[in-house]
């Protein structure tokens, strides 16, 4: 079988689907019939006003995004419930133990200490991994180099797979959100190769040239048919390679797919620099 490129915006192939209105960062599994550039159209309309005929496309645009942020909001929620709050509960329970065994059994008071301090490590391991997961702090403290560096070491460890980072070119910061979408990239790509793979090796490759920037996933899994399955995105709701292609045309930029059943698959973005 032939492999399969599949290219975005900045390209000269048509993409093989219409990339619809799903906002950048949102996990949510809703999708409006709105389109980005829609929306930009209508506020490039001489200045910051919308048309007239365009008012109820735009609120109905404005209540999509609303929505979108509010499932946004109930998922977090709902992260916090199941993870650090759960763990905390637990944690008053087992303190309510150890107050018991203070008279009774202070030898086993002890062990069960240690047990305890295990369970606190882990809880602030998972309240620090979920604030991570939102936005890590060392994206606007140090940048995405040393971010992705930490990222794709930490999730190697977790999901027992052999990652490699590299990096070509000079290395630096990168303007206005750039760092950001690149690493929501990245981890949406990383994140489909523990999901759907069954891969022992993934690679990450960043390369910084004067004009343009490009980020390579790539992994050693099972592969797909991606014209296949990005004919069918809105039917299974799948929001990842939507949501990557956005923020790669947000920032001017292309995403391109390259996969064959049972020969791993290829992540590209690029992105360009300069004038902007
Ligand atoms: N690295 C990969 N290896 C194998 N299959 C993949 C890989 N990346 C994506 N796929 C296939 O492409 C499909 C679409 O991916 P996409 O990220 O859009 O959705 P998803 O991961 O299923 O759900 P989500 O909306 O949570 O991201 C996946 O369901 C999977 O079948
Ligand atoms: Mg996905």
């Amino acid at each position: 079988m032939a492999t399969s490129w599949r290219r975005s915006s900045g390209s000269s192939e048509p993409s093989s689907i219409t990339t619809r209105w799903s906002p950048a960062g949102v996990t949510s599994r809703t999708r409006s019939n709105f389109s980005l550039s829609d929306l930009q159209r209508m506020y490039s309309n001489n200045g910051s006003h919308p048309a007239p005929d365009g008012d109820k496309q735009f609120r109905d645009a404005s209540r999509q995004v609303f929505q979108i942020i509010e499932e946004e909001r109930m998922r977090i929620a709902r992260d916090m419930h199941d993870g650090p709050a759960q763990s905390m509960a637990n944690l008053v329970l087992q303190a309510e133990i150890l107050e018991r065994l203070l008279d009774r059994n202070p030898k086993q008071l002890v062990t069960e200490l240690a047990e305890f301090k295990n369970s606190v490590r882990n809880a602030l391991e998972e309240t620090r991994q979920l604030i991570f997961d939102l936005r890590p702090m060392t994206l606007d403290d140090l940048g995405l180099i040393p971010t992705l560096r930490k990222f794709i070491k930490e999730y190697g460890d977790r999901y027992g797979l052999s990652t490699r980072f590299n990096v070509v070119g000079q290395e630096r910061r990168l303007p206005g959100n750039m760092e950001g979408v690149l690493f929501r990239i990245t981890q949406e790509a990383l994140t489909n190769v523990h999901k759907h793979a069954r891969a022992k090796m993934a690679e990450v490759t960043m390369n910084l040239q004067p004009t343009r920037v490009t980020v390579v996933v790539k992994d050693d899994g099972q592969g797909f048919d991606v014209a296949r399955t990005e004919a069918n995105l809105h039917k299974n709701k799948n929001l990842g390679l939507l949501s990557m292609r956005e923020r790669a045309e947000l920032e001017k930029g292309a995403l391109e797919i390259r996969s064959q059943p049972g020969r791993g698959t290829e992540v590209k973005v690029e992105i360009p620099l300069g004038k902007r």
